[in-house]
């Protein structure tokens, strides 16, 4: 048995990664670029959220209250405060990913654990007008070479529910490995759902996962075009 992973969860006195700005990246959706949430994020957060409501509620974890109250633009200021408390002790990577500048989803690292672990998760979502433009593939991969280089993390997890094809095909274009099946993981939409586990850590990812993807015709760098 282990004997722990050495204090884990005792806030580091720095938070490495944090803040940043990611990109760009070129995609058929346009350019692909992460940067820290801001609270004047609120607006186009719960527009979006609100009109892709079916879109997004099928993936995400039971809260309380309806998806109406917790996706309104009075929601977004406490949202965004504790996402910024928990940046702050560097728990959490917190991104805006932006299309072409125009906010277009959130992507974050969470539950970041230092120490001899060196783990976090990593979530995203991308409005649905975007579907299929590549975005999210360069938003994980821009988020996943950072996490591995200035965030100094050694892996990060994605658990992601059976059906949904678009995340399980945007973790495979960012070179994630399947390792398992966490049976009644996560309750969403009020019922435990399986979930597959997908993982990567640093010495996998060679030149790193945007070259993986620039190399494989997924992406440009500006530069390039
Ligand atoms: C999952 C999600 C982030 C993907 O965003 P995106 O910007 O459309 O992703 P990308 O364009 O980078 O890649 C999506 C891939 O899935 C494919 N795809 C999408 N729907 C599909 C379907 N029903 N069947 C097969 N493939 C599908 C796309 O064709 C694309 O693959 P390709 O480049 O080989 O053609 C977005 O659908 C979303 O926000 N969903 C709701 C929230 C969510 O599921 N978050 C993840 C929780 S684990």
């Amino acid at each position: 048995m282990s004997t722990g992973y050495g204090a884990p969860y005792v806030a580091e006195p720095q938070r490495p990664g944090w803040p940043a700005r990611l990109g760009p990246l070129i995609v058929p959706a346009g350019t692909v670029r992460l940067r820290p949430l801001r609270l004047r994020d609120g607006g186009e957060w719960s527009r979006i959220r609100l009109r892709d409501h079916a879109y997004l509620e099928r993936w995400e974890p039971t809260q309380p209250g309806s998806w109406r109250e917790r996706n309104a633009v009075a929601a977004w200021p406490s949202q965004w405060a504790t996402l910024r408390r928990l940046a702050k002790r560097g728990q959490c990577f917190p991104f805006a990913i932006t299309v072409d500048d125009v906010f277009a989803g959130q992507l974050t690292i969470g539950n970041v654990i230092r120490a001899a672990l060196r783990s976090a998760w990593i979530g995203y979502w991308v409005s649905s007008e975007l579907a299929g433009g590549g975005v999210a593939t360069a938003a994980v991969a821009l988020a996943t070479d950072h996490a591995f280089t200035e965030g100094r993390l050694h892996r990060l997890e994605a658990t992601v529910r059976p059906e949904n094809v678009a995340s399980l095909r945007v973790l495979g274009k960012a070179g994630y490995r399947r390792e398992g099946l966490f049976r009644r993981y996560l309750e969403v939409q009020g019922e435990w759902r399986d979930h597959l586990c997908y993982a990567l850590t640093a010495e996998e990812t060679g030149d790193g996962v945007v070259a993986l993807l620039v190399a494989s015709g997924g992406a440009s760098m500006p530069e390039q075009r």
